[in-house]
């Protein structure tokens, strides 16, 4: 007998990180959909697919049922929702999209990925309707703040999951972190054209110390604050903007690769040769868990920013094993009658966000 594959569609696609993580556990990717020009040739390079366009203008009648529907939305176009109520004032953003394509295909599962952030927007109020529209549209809703280093990959790079299932709820507390964080050592390149710099670029700082993330802070270039290319009012999102010129060791792992660093000014110590050089783009491919053989954009400034803005495959690769092992794209008659909402025996657990009213996450 041959088994059923479980089968997704890659929304805002990328350059296919969610594909990646999934495919990796055997399930079929049916259809993806990211407007993107750069990105879409670079999905087509590797996975032989084109995505089809902006979502607004796609017939949902023709998109194939699947069992997933995966969305690393764009957070920037929130800032003009919260602010007010009801659905009609959603129209026109894209996650308002997003939810039309939910009500029309009725997937087992959505998994949304997005910047941390996302949760503080507006006092958390954005988060709290996001995920209450998710819930009308009669979904069971969990999230998670979960962050690379934690599966297998050297890179302190924290996002918010959100799970809405159909049939019972994702459990996240039964995804474990792994018990040994990599140093970003083990992941770079034993050879290549490695661009050093000099010593008199940068100061090291005397006592350097592993922070909670992971990081290990040892100096800094010695020039002034980077500014150009931040988009205003996403100063927040931008590492670059609030670590400038930072230099960590690879004994630790690496900050947040961030999309808006399109010349790839990431540097790092090595302590064994007491220099600094720049982390290769090979190597910010290597820490976003995609494989070796991935063809990246040939414009270097595109490819630093599409792995920027995509999403680290072996989280994905988490998330889609616990959604097949807890079995939530086979429906549950046990779960059929649910009422929406919590059973009191169910009270979720609170993650504790300061100025967040949600309680719908475990
Ligand atoms: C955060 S990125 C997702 C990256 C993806 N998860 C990956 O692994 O590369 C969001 C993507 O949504 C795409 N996007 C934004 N608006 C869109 C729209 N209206 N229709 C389709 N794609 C859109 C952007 O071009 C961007 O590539």
């Amino acid at each position: 007998m041959t088994m059923k594959r479980i089968t997704f569609a890659d929304i805002f696609a990328g350059i296919g990180g969610f594909r990646i993580g999934l495919e990796r556990l055997g399930f079929e990717c049916l259809y993806s959909c990211e407007k993107n020009e750069a990105c879409r040739q670079v999905y087509f390079d590797n996975f032989g697919d084109l995505p089809e366009m902006d979502i607004s203008d796609i017939d949902f009648s023709k998109i194939p049922d699947v069992n997933i529907i995966t969305a690393g939305f764009p957070c920037q176009p929130f800032s003009i929702c919260g602010k007010r109520k009801g659905f009609s004032d959603r129209r026109g953003t894209i996650f308002f999209h997003l939810c039309n394509l939910l009500q029309a295909k009725k997937p087992d599962v959505a998994i949304l990925e997005n910047v941390k952030h996302l949760l503080h927007l507006e006092k958390g109020s954005v988060f709290e309707e996001i995920i209450t529209t998710l819930e009308d549209l009669d979904y069971f809703v969990r999230y998670s703040l979960l962050n690379a280093k934690d599966f297998g990959l050297p890179q302190n790079r924290e996002r918010v999951f959100i799970v809405a299932s159909k049939h019972k709820p994702f459990n996240f507390s039964r995804i474990k972190p792994k018990l040994k964080i990599p140093q970003l050592k083990e992941f770079l390149s034993k050879t290549g054209d490695f661009q050093y710099i000099d010593d008199s670029e940068y100061t090291l700082i005397k006592h350097p110390k592993q922070q909670d993330s992971g990081l290990i802070f040892v100096g800094y270039r010695n020039k002034s604050i980077w500014k150009k290319g931040i988009r205003p009012h996403t100063e927040h999102l931008s590492r670059v903007h609030r670590q400038p010129n930072r230099i960590y060791s690879v004994e630790g792992v690496h900050p947040t690769l961030p999309s808006q660093e399109s010349s790839g000014r990431f540097f790092i110590y090595l302590p064994e040769e007491n220099r600094v050089r720049k982390l290769t783009i090979e190597e910010c491919y290597r820490i976003m868990g995609f494989p070796k053989s991935f063809k990246r954009n040939a414009s270097l400034s595109e490819a630093y920013k599409q792995i920027g803005n995509s999403v680290a495959t072996n989280v994905i690769y988490e998330l889609g094993k616990e959604i097949m092992e807890q079995k939530l794209t086979v429906p549950c008659s046990k779960f059929n009658n649910r009422a929406r909402g919590f059973k009191k025996s169910e009270k979720p657990i609170q993650l504790t966000i300061p100025g967040l009213r949600l309680t719908h996450c475990n």
